[in-house]
């Protein structure tokens, strides 16, 4: 079920202080937007220079976290993820009052347990599927931007209403505000991120190894045809036009046979049965747990994985083309 501009009413919002907590990607341009639809915001944010310095610059109240979360009558949990929990117990949850509203734009740390919430607050969400630049960009053009969002808790009895209202003071509602859960959001979200994502990046790799190192074929050709080129920007575009399926009628037919014959190995068995252990671990909570422990005992996995990659002779490669692809680009 999706929601729209008709479903919502910026009325419900009135003599109500939204805290904005985190003025970063998200934050500042959630903030804006709300602001222009007409909501009364502030913002908390540790003294941390950038942030801070912004949010002041573009006119807001900006006060510390703990100050905010006692001003507000609706908060908005916008630091990241991994910090969020000790910033919750510290500086948020001594301020919570009975009614107040925490909105969340991811379900990680309430689904896989790192935060426990009063029983006597709504819990919200509005996760947008737009990076924050993206929020406030297409809240301006008014193309507004899609969402998922959901109620965790009610204990109010307007939760859902109230979220609506936020979600059509950000912006999403103009476009799509998607009924979904903590849990889906959260899954899923570890899943594009996983799959869709860190996938393509080791394929890449993969590619680079065999087509560059093993074939000798030079770096320029391989890395202009896998991603350098942009071709893939606008094969998405399509997508977002046509559908996936639809934008392949706009490449070659040797290239839609390719595709489809040769693609479809991706889906063998065994891919699926490694897809489905990856959706395993997200859902069982062991991939939250690992991750907890990485950052409990300094990052050490993370640290020597993003070396590794960095000294990989792909990157050299990459990063010899983009100087003089973007040379160029300069020189118009
Ligand atoms: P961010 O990385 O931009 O950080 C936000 C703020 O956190 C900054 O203003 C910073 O001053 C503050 N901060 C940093 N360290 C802190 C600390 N130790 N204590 C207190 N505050 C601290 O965060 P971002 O990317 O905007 O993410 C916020 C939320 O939005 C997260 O829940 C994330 O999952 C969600 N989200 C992010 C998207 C994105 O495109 N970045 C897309 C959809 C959801």
């Amino acid at each position: 079920k999706a929601y729209f501009d008709d479903d919502a009413n910026l009325d419900e919002l009135k003599n109500k202080t939204v805290a904005v907590i985190g003025y970063g990607n998200q934050g500042r341009s959630q903030a804006l937007n709300m602001r222009d639809s007409g909501v009364n915001v502030i913002v908390g944010n540790i003294e941390d220079g950038a942030s801070w310095t912004q949010g002041k610059k573009d006119g807001f109240d900006v006060y510390s976290i703990s100050e905010a979360s006692k001003r507000a009558d609706i908060l908005f949990l916008l630091i990241p993820d991994e910090i969020m929990p000790s910033v919750y117990e510290e500086d948020i949850a001594p301020y919570i009052e009975d009614g107040n509203v925490i909105n969340f734009a991811s379900g990680y740390n309430v689904h896989f347990g790192f935060i426990e919430l009063p029983e006597t607050v709504d819990i919200v969400l509005i996760a947008p599927r737009m990076i924050g630049k993206g929020v406030r960009d297409r809240f301006v053009s008014g193309e507004g931007f899609p969402s998922l969002v959901a109620v965790h808790q009610d204990s109010t009895g307007k939760a859902k209403t109230i979220m609506l209202a936020l979600a059509k003071a950000i912006g999403t509602t103009k476009i799509g505000a998607f009924e979904s859960s903590f849990e889906e959001e959260a899954v899923v979200d570890l899943f594009g991120e996983q799959v869709m994502g860190g996938f393509k990046l080791y394929n890449l790799r993969m590619a680079y190894e065999l087509l560059v190192e093993e074939y000798g074929f030079s770096p320029e050709a391989v890395l202009l045809e896998l991603y350098l080129s942009g071709e893939g920007i606008e094969t998405l575009r399509n997508a977002q036009e046509v559908g996936i399926w639809g934008q392949l009628r706009y490449h070659s037919t040797t290239s839609q046979y390719g595709h489809q014959t040769r693609g479809k190995y991706a889906a063998s068995d065994a891919s699926r049965a490694l897809l489905r252990s990856i959706v395993e671990n997200i859902k069982s909570g062991e991939f939250s747990k690992e991750w907890k422990t990485e950052q409990l005992t300094g990052y050490p996995v993370f640290n020597r994985l993003w070396k590794d990659n960095l000294k990989h002779p792909f990157i050299k490669s990459e990063q010899d083309l983009l100087k003089i692809l973007n040379a160029n680009k300069r020189k118009g």
